[in-house]
């Protein structure tokens, strides 16, 4: 990989004088026209209501629906204590305020993804995205690597801990109603999720005075297979493409964003839709965000689940879920690159 700038140092030197380093500009960011739901089709899935016997299968179908139309839906009442959610946004604030050598304790090292800096750059003149972020590995608890998660402030571990623990249990949720959805055992696909596997990213999306010039995320599907994602403050930034538009989604306050990605895609013969998404920025204000994501097995084959073809073709090549992995970090991908060359 290549290394880049701090974009939160590097946004906070900016000043009249200063111009955004070129390779920040994005075309597209100015260009591409914005939609918004103005009748308000965004999909809201309502756990509760799954969970309960007398409302589930009018709530399954719902679910059905937005994965198929729009790959995302937002998430309410899904159980995480508001503390869990609080202490969680308190604490990954508090670290990006702290000064950057402090941060710079839990860098990643050469070629590695995890800790805190860039996302992942593998040319000199590839464009950049406005965002710094920390990347953590949070399950299998034997996969974390403790010298990349903050000491400061003295609470994150043990908050980072118990926010890892309260989404696995949502994400593990969903994937039994969302094999339900798909018509099959309800057990179908957290089994091949078995040992949980889940990494967080925190982003940190400093204010631009260019704001509509650059983007904090470049457009992309999710590589894993279920993301959650939490929206720190009431800033606007999520953008969710569908039928070639883009769409600016305003988060329900308390609810997860929940993007299927290109595992589920895979997984479901195409019938589920990984959900292209970017990240624009605010030309005043910092935008925090949280993604969790939830694969499966690292070793585990990863194609279409045979219960579903009965007999019908297979939309989608097999990999091992580690080789699709390594795939996506190989290459700078935009939109849906690698899951389009996984079609049969
Ligand atoms: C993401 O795609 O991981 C994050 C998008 C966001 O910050 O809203
Ligand atoms: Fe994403």
């Amino acid at each position: 990989s290549v290394p880049v700038a701090n974009v939160q140092a590097l946004a906070a030197a900016i000043d009249g004088q200063t111009d955004i380093p070129p390779r920040y500009i994005r075309p597209e960011a100015e260009s591409d026209p914005i939609a918004r739901d103005d009748d308000g089709q965004f999909p809201v899935i309502d756990l509760k209501r799954l969970l309960d016997p007398e409302f589930s299968e009018d709530e399954t179908a719902k679910l059905d629906h937005a994965c198929q139309e729009w790959g995302f839906f937002q998430l309410i009442n899904h159980g995480v204590p508001d503390e869990v959610i609080k202490r969680m946004k308190d604490d990954i604030m508090e670290f990006f305020k702290l000064p950057l050598e402090e941060k710079k304790a839990f860098a990643q090292l050469p070629n590695s993804l995890e800790g805190y800096g860039q996302a992942f750059v593998v040319s000199e003149d590839q464009k950049l995205d406005w965002a710094d972020m920390i990347y953590l590995i949070s399950r299998p608890l034997h996969s974390r690597n403790m010298r990349f998660w903050p000491t400061h402030p003295p609470t994150f571990r043990a908050t980072l801990d118990n926010y890892s623990l309260e989404l696995k249990q949502v994400a593990g949720c969903l994937l039994k109603f969302l094999a339900k959805s798909l018509g099959l055992e309800p057990g179908i696909i957290s089994n091949i999720f078995k040992d949980q596997p889940q990494g967080v990213r925190i982003n940190y999306y400093p204010p631009c005075p260019k704001a509509d010039k650059v983007l904090g995320l470049s457009a992309h599907t999710d590589a894993t297979g279920l993301t959650l994602l939490l929206q720190v403050s009431d800033v606007q930034g999520l953008q969710i493409k569908k039928d070639g538009k883009w769409f600016l989604v305003d988060p329900l306050p308390g609810a997860f964003v929940v993007q299927v990605g290109d595992i589920l895609e895979i997984l479901s013969n195409g019938k589920y839709k990984s959900s292209v998404h970017r990240a624009t920025i605010n030309t005043e204000k910092e935008r925090l965000s949280v993604a969790a994501f939830h694969g499966p097995d690292h070793d585990s084959m990863v194609g279409p689940l045979r219960e579903l073809l009965k007999g019908g073709k297979e939309h989608y090549k097999s990999m091992s879920y580690q080789d699709y992995m390594k795939t996506f970090f190989s290459a700078k991908l935009e939109g849906r690159t690698l899951l389009e060359s996984m079609k049969l």
